[in-house]
């Protein structure tokens, strides 16, 4: 069966999505016009709002008919969600994300990163008017790991010898941990704690599938199809997963040339690297972890009642993975 987004996946909560679209626009508002012009270049691009629909499937998979509080939470993640691309695009250096140019590259790194905070202070803000301390803990704590992972990721670039624990920690740090937010949050929010750990794991599982798998994609798909650039990851020298197995794979010359290419970051190797990549078997490797994180989470889930909004968090896993298929 082909997953379709619209129907297998949005629909049992679209006119939540809805509401929470236009929350996100109202949390974005600001007096200084320049706050505005930037948060509105960025989610104006749209994106694809996983996290906050995730937030929302999981509220309704702990059986909450009430979503009001949800659909704020879920224009919270959204918020943070974009403050971490703007500042992520910063570090990273990129140009193009959401098929339209990075603020840093439309505006400079100065407007990004400031921006950036005001989008992260906002979402707190909004946080706050949620009167649940349980929950404002959780994010807290939440988002100090976020930033442990990508600094986490900077201690790495440029070190070959970057092992596959050492990876799983960042991007569980960067990624994974916002998905986890998410869906936790929802069940803090709607008081049902029992399912807390369940949807922790279905989405730290999760979130590891969907950063292997946009690993992959840097060396295999195209500008056009992914609206951001291929290749920043080699060009700063990240040990991401397709290396760390290319690696495992390759000796002599190969391995050498990855070595070298992580150490001095730089896309002059670019083609070659990414023919590395493709024989070697680190691709399969990629997928294959891919498949099993995606297991886990499916596992995870399963903890929870059946209902239609499970079934459609079950979809979200399955689409995700899809991407490389
Ligand atoms: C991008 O996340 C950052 C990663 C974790 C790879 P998404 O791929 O969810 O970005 P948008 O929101 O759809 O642009
Ligand atoms: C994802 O990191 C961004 C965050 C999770 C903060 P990456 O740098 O790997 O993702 P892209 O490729 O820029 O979206
Ligand atoms: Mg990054
Ligand atoms: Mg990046």
């Amino acid at each position: 069966m082909t997953i379709d987004f619209k129907q297998d996946i949005l629909a049992p909560v679209a006119t939540d999505f809805a509401a929470m679209d236009a929350l996100i626009n109202e949390g974005i508002s600001s007096k200084v016009a320049l706050v505005m012009s930037v948060s509105k270049h960025v989610v104006e691009a749209g994106g694809k709002r996983m996290r906050p629909i995730m937030c929302l499937l999981a509220a309704r998979a702990c059986g909450e008919e009430n979503l009001e509080n949800a659909q704020k939470l879920s224009a919270i993640i959204e918020m943070l969600h974009t403050a971490t691309l703007v500042h992520d695009d910063v570090v990273d250096e990129s140009g193009l994300r959401r098929g339209r140019p990075t603020a840093n590259a439309r505006w400079n790194n100065q407007t990004a990163v400031l921006v950036g905070d005001f989008l992260i202070s906002r979402a707190f803000d909004l946080l706050v008017d949620l009167n649940n301390m349980v929950l404002l803990k959780d994010f807290s704590t939440g988002t100090c790991e976020i930033a442990e992972g990508e600094v986490l990721q900077l201690q790495s670039q440029h070190q070959p010898d970057t092992d596959e624990a050492t990876y799983l920690d960042i991007i569980h740090g960067k990624t994974s941990r916002l998905f986890e937010l998410a869906t936790e949050g929802a069940a803090i929010l709607t008081g049902k704690h029992e399912y807390r750990e369940a949807l922790r794991h279905y989405a730290g599982h999760f979130g590891n599938a969907f950063q292997i798998i946009d690993d992959i994609l840097d060396y295999t798909s195209d500008a056009e199809t992914l609206g951001k650039n291929i290749g920043d990851d080699l060009m700063e020298g990240k040990p991401t997963l397709p290396l760390i197995a290319a690696l495992k794979n390759t000796s002599g010359e190969e391995h050498q040339m990855i070595r070298k290419s992580i150490t001095s970051g730089g896309t002059e190797n670019l083609d070659q690297i990414i023919q590395i990549v493709h024989q070697s078997g680190a691709l399969q490797y990629c997928h294959k972890r891919a498949i099993e994180e995606t297991e886990a989470a499916l596992a995870a889930l399963n903890q929870l009642p059946d209902s239609i909004y499970r079934q459609a968090l079950n979809n979200l896993a399955q689409l995700a993975l899809n991407r490389i298929q």
